[in-house]
């Protein structure tokens, strides 16, 4: 398993929509593992495929640190089906590091998918498990958390994204150096 590179804000590729995995093969079960290792390591409670550079339909989730017993999930081109109910609650992103706002997301939903054995897969969830799902689908189809704030929101902490857009493209452009070297 190896622990990937999250892409920052500022990164296209987080703007960009994931395409439909159609076949399950060995390179979609190595990337899920190498998912769920990063989110293990970066102590997140969800990650998208773009996040990682990958514009694939999977997301995993792992909610093991805030709730005892929690098991992580992967889910291969989750569709949303059924939602219910609205919720506010705080988010914030690995691609987005220090930022946290408030976001309504439906209280319960129902998502359909493929599990990492190729089973198709029914998910209902409430709370905390619902808003991540929504969040990393969000993700997959190049819309980020802070696309949900109100315009005097966004405004608020648009230095702020400006900042960490900026610092991730000077972190981009020295590795690109030392790639080179
Ligand atoms: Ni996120």
């Amino acid at each position: 398993m190896v622990v990937l590179p999250i892409k920052i804000y500022g990164d296209p590729v987080l703007r960009q929509r994931a395409g439909e995995i159609p076949k399950l093969d060995d390179s979609v079960v190595k990337l899920v593992s190498d998912m769920l290792e990063t989110l293990k390591q970066e102590n997140g409670l969800g990650l998208a495929a773009n996040q990682v550079g990958v514009l694939k339909r999977v997301f995993v989730v792992n909610l093991s640190h805030v709730k005892e017993g929690e098991k992580p999930l992967a889910i291969i081109n989750p569709v949303l089906v059924d939602k219910a109910g609205e919720i506010i609650g705080e988010e914030g992103c690995l691609s987005i590091p220090g930022i946290f706002e408030d976001v309504v997301r439906a209280k319960k939903v129902t998502f359909k998918g493929i599990d990492i054995s190729g089973k198709e897969i029914t998910i209902q969830a409430e709370d905390l498990l619902s808003r991540v799902m929504q969040h990393e689908l969000d993700h997959l189809n190049g819309i980020l958390f802070i696309d949900h704030l109100s315009k005097i929101k966004r405004e608020q902490i648009d230095s702020q994204l400006n900042k960490i857009s900026e610092k991730a493209l000077e972190v981009k452009k020295s590795s690109l150096v030392k790639d080179s070297q």
